[in-house]
């Protein structure tokens, strides 16, 4: 399949997701066959003024497949210079979030607030596509069903973002009421690939093989996009991709040898990125999300949130083992 003259391997796709979505953690699911990545979300304003902290969150100089860089913003003009400055990262795309449900985010009219105003959807994928024109990557749009069950306007986003030349569209099948609760509405992700001829990426509750081919086949979308099915789990990847090759194949899931030792190599890793205190608080939810479900997990996630040192992590692992051997 091809976004724009990007050509993409495989079916899924790491969604973004602040605070978690990293460099570290998309190498991680890179190496599990993501098809590509998106970074966290960007503020096209922070951009616009250079900040220091906010560009960090663009930096791609890790080795880590097709990363789409994402901004955030209300405004078609800001939109489009920090799409510009983030052509310096060399990103395989620029994303669009119109999603977003936070009120620090909706507030100033950004994120799913975007959609509210189908027009000024389709002015700021015009302007980032402008601005990026020359570097000859994709624009794409990330959106929700709607804002709220009276206003699902998806279909109408989606045809005005094709027309300003969005090359092409994830679709998370909740609105903004929604938030992250109950279930996404995939007939949203079918309605959308009906009504326009860019790729359409499916998004909302692929926890697996399984749900990743009943979204293909029940929405006709051309990819799905996976975001909390791949906490502590970046295998999601290695089972869609097997099972998807071949149906009758339901992947074993790690063994917890392997559980483990990926887990070690990504917060090693994001210590490498961001130094060890940062990257240790950073990663007690991540090693939280590891050991979810197993034995004596209670008592380990307790002591994955007081995480200082990447010793204290090495101790953690060889209790986990030890109490996995004593069974
Ligand atoms: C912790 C967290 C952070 C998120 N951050 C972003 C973000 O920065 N940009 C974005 O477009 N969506 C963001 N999302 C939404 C996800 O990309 C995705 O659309 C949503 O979780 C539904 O997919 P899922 O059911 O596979 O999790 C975030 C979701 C979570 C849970």
């Amino acid at each position: 399949m091809k976004i724009g003259n990007l050509e993409i391997k495989g079916l899924a796709a790491l969604a973004p997701m602040a605070g978690v979505t990293d460099g570290a953690f998309r190498n991680i699911c890179e190496g599990f066959g993501a098809a590509y990545g998106i970074s966290e979300m960007i503020s096209a304003r922070a951009m616009d003024f250079d900040d220091r902290k906010t560009a960090e969150l663009a930096d791609l100089s890790r080795d880590e497949g097709l990363v789409f860089l994402q901004i955030f913003g209300e405004d078609p003009a800001c939109m489009a210079r920090a799409a510009e400055k983030l052509l310096r990262y060399a990103p395989a795309g620029i994303d669009i979030n119109m999603g977003c449900p936070m009120p620090k985010i909706t507030g100033g009219g950004a994120g799913s607030a975007l959609m509210k105003d189908p027009r000024r959807c389709g002015q700021v994928a015009a302007a980032v596509r402008k601005a990026v024109e020359g570097a000859g990557i994709p624009v794409t749009v990330k959106i929700r069903a709607g804002w709220d069950r009276d206003h699902r306007n998806a279909v109408e986003v989606a045809k005005r973002c094709e027309e300003a030349g969005a090359a092409a569209v994830c679709v998370h099948g909740r609105t903004r009421e929604q938030l992250y609760q109950g279930r996404a509405d995939w007939g949203v992700i079918r309605a959308v690939k009906e009504a326009v001829g860019i790729p359409v990426i499916g998004n909302g509750d692929v926890d697996g093989a399984l749900s990743a081919g009943k979204m293909l086949a029940e929405t006709g979308c051309d990819m799905v996009m996976v975001g909390r099915g791949a906490l502590g789990n970046p295998w999601i990847f290695r089972e869609i991709n097997g099972h998807l090759r071949d149906e009758s194949l339901i992947m074993p899931g790690p063994t917890l040898t392997e559980r483990l030792l990926v887990m070690r190599r990504h917060i090693g890793l994001l210590c490498e990125c961001k130094g060890e205190p940062r990257a240790m608080r950073e990663a007690r939810k991540h090693v939280g999300w590891y050991l979810k479900g197993m034995r004596g997990a209670a008592e380990f996630r307790r002591r994955a949130g007081e995480l200082c040192t990447l010793a204290d992590l090495d101790r953690l692992v060889e209790d986990v083992y030890r109490a996995a051997a004593s069974t």
